[in-house]
């Protein structure tokens, strides 16, 4: 038995988002690059890149970790380069994309080797977290002036619009697309790629997926350009979870489990957007208020019910857990960092990773 806690990769639940990002990529010519920001635990990249395209990037490491573990094509986009990592970027990249106009004239001379790039900012989104909206007001995150991205059009040769955010509604996709459209029509068509980024999730249950992949087709036939998506978040959704221990049961008005994990350190986006954990089947005549170890007086994974009494020992398991938390879990509390583990297809469970006290005192200094 491995010992707690650990995130557990199930291959079979990801070889579900795999076929249908196969089945989008047959059905509607686009290209699909995992977005590494979103997820980037490089055991099972040998296995997800039988379905995808390759990678894109949100850094320096990122661009790197890509080519060397994902392999295929390999996008670099950052907010902003530094200097002294351009040359390393680029040499990492099969293309690279400018957050701003700025930024591709700082760099085109040294880029000119790689296929260039510029995001676009369409000003509409459909986040509903301000913290996460690339459309909110005075947004750092693209170009958004055609005029000004007129002027720079013999520099680059497609674009990047990510506007989406945890999107599950194809009309809504549907609907911002033709906005795009009505806005930046004229440049569209004048250029040979256009990848419209991620946040889309069209691997979920009773997604219209041959409506999606139809929209797509059109899309890139009126413009007569290679579609590229960025799916994160709906590569991995539902391959994961959280594997934990109860360390201590209280009654304090309500009962409170205490597990051996913390969501600051392990699960940071439930702090951040402030959702709570999932646990399944969550049912059952006993309610619990799941806490994690760590100091923070809000380290709360949710209150959930189960069918007996929690006691010491007892596993509690979070579904969901593979997207924006391996790449964000952090040494807080001291805490024991998740082991990683993946199980294969024949049901066999493999540990990849562990972490230990060399982990911790080598994150410092
Ligand atoms: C440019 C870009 N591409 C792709 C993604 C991945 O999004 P998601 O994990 O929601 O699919 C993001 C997420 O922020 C992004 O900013």
């Amino acid at each position: 038995m491995l010992q707690t806690p650990y995130y557990l990769i199930d291959k079979t639940k990801l070889l579900r988002n795999m076929e249908k990002i196969a089945y989008v990529r047959e059905k509607s010519g686009a290209k699909a690059l995992l977005a590494l920001k979103c997820f980037a635990t490089w055991s099972v990249f040998d296995f997800m890149s039988e379905y995808m395209d390759g990678t894109t990037s949100s850094s320096l490491y990122e661009v790197r970790l890509g080519r060397e573990k994902f392999g295929g094509e390999t996008h670099a986009y950052s907010v902003a380069y530094a200097d002294y990592e351009i040359e390393e970027v680029v040499s990492n990249a099969d293309k690279i994309i400018f957050n701003s106009i700025g930024q591709l004239e700082r760099f085109a001379d040294k880029a000119a080797g790689i296929t260039c790039g510029l995001r676009l900012n369409p000003q509409v989104s459909s986040s509903t977290f301000d913290i996460a909206d690339p459309a909110r007001p005075f947004s750092r995150l693209g170009e958004w002036d055609v005029a000004k991205v007129e002027k720079v059009m013999d520099r680059i040769s497609g674009f990047m619009i990510h506007n989406n955010c945890e999107n599950g509604d194809f009309d809504l996709f549907d609907r911002m697309l033709s906005q795009i459209e009505e806005k930046f029509g004229t440049l569209l068509a004048r250029v040979e790629w256009v990848s419209l980024g991620g946040g889309i999730h069209f691997t979920g249950d009773n997604y219209p997926i041959d409506r999606f992949c139809d929209r797509l087709k059109q899309f890139s036939e009126k413009y007569g350009v290679q579609v590229y998506l960025e799916p994160g978040e709906a590569s991995i959704t539902k391959s994961t979870t959280l594997e934990t221990t109860v360390l201590d049961t209280l009654f304090n008005g309500k009962n409170l489990a205490i597990v051996d994990s913390s969501i600051e350190a392990h699960l940071l986006d439930l702090l951040i957007y402030r959702e709570t954990a999932k646990v399944s089947p969550n049912e059952g005549d006993h309610s619990y208020m799941v806490c994690g170890k760590s100091c923070l007086a809000g380290d709360v994974f949710g209150e959930f019910r189960f069918e007996h009494e929690l006691k010491v020992g007892d596993r509690v398991s979070f579904q969901d857990t593979a997207g924006y938390t391996m790449v964000k879990k952090n040494w807080f509390n001291g805490v024991k960092m998740p082991t990683i583990a993946i199980k294969e297809l024949d049901g066999t469970v493999r540990t990849v990773r562990e972490f230990g006290f060399a982990d911790f005192e080598q994150s410092l200094s």
